[in-house]
């Protein structure tokens, strides 16, 4: 007897439910997020999106429901176990010092990870000289990857908002996440340099990351990445689809897309 089997989702949320007191901000979420896959998380301001994400990575303990990541159910995980682990989030607000170069950021983001001891930093052996510099390899990398690789040793300070936005990226792949989640990324990018953005985004699915999951409310940058989008609204799930079929959803327009288009 052959058994056709499915490959496994790299993520998946059932019933995510978070109140606040009187204030159920998600009720009863399921999505599921395959290797490979750009998933776009859109919906109206307040609609659940940062929870969802804050649920995902152990910031919140959902009221109820579960979240199993590579086959494990990381529910009560704490965020810094949920991170090694591979589900590494971008904050809304900057991961960046701004007066630290692009390199710099990098490598802190490296450090921050955990690839790195202190003790070894202040006693380094010959192993650990080695992992410095698989470090500091791995840092040049991101941020040729990412295409900073001209502003290298540029103070972060000096760099366009469009660089800035890329230098976040690179800080939060620097953890080396297998599930990567970015909360509006591409905030305050103008059409064009939202458009490089998403390229980029586009380049990292199956070199840097396995999936990545995408908040933002720039819809022409959400509808040209992603595979398929999840629409949030008031804390329940509205529509999926692929993003032409959410584009053409009539419930979807109403709740949002027609408001953010006009
Ligand atoms: N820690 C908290 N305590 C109480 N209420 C909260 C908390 N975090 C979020 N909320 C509420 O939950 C709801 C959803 O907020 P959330 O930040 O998840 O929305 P969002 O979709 O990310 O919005 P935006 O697009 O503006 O970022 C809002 O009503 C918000 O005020
Ligand atoms: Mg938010």
């Amino acid at each position: 007897m052959s058994v056709m089997r499915e490959t496994a989702p790299l993520l998946r949320a059932e019933n995510l439910t978070m109140r606040f007191g009187g204030l159920t901000a998600v009720r009863q979420f399921g999505f599921e997020i395959m290797p490979g896959e750009i998933v776009g998380l859109i919906g109206p301001n307040g609609a659940g999106k940062t929870t969802c994400f804050n649920m995902l990575t152990g910031f919140y303990k959902p009221t109820e429901g579960r979240v199993v990541f590579k086959g494990e159910d990381i529910t009560r995980w704490k965020p810094h176990a949920i991170a090694r682990r591979g589900a590494v989030r971008s904050f809304q607000k900057t991961n960046v010092m701004k007066t630290l170069s692009v390199f710099e950021n990098v490598l802190t983001g490296h450090y921050m990870a955990g690839c790195q001891t202190l003790l070894g930093t202040f006693l380094p052996t010959s192993r650990v000289r080695r992992q410095e510099q698989a470090m500091r390899d791995s840092a040049a990398d991101i941020v040729q990857r990412i295409g900073l690789a001209r502003r290298m040793n540029a103070p972060a300070h000096l760099l366009s908002c469009g660089e800035l936005r890329l230098l976040e990226v690179a800080v939060a792949l620097a953890a080396k996440p297998s599930l990567l989640m970015l909360d509006e990324p591409a905030a305050g990018l103008n059409s064009h340099e939202a458009a490089m953005f998403g390229d980029v985004l586009k380049t990292l699915v199956g070199t840097y990351v396995e999936a990545l999951l995408l908040v933002e409310h720039n819809m022409s940058l959400v509808m040209a990445v992603s595979d398929r989008v999840l629409v949030l609204n008031f804390g329940q799930k509205l529509a999926e689809g692929r993003p032409a079929e959410i584009q053409a959803n009539q419930d979807v327009i109403e709740a949002y897309l027609g408001k953010a288009a006009a």
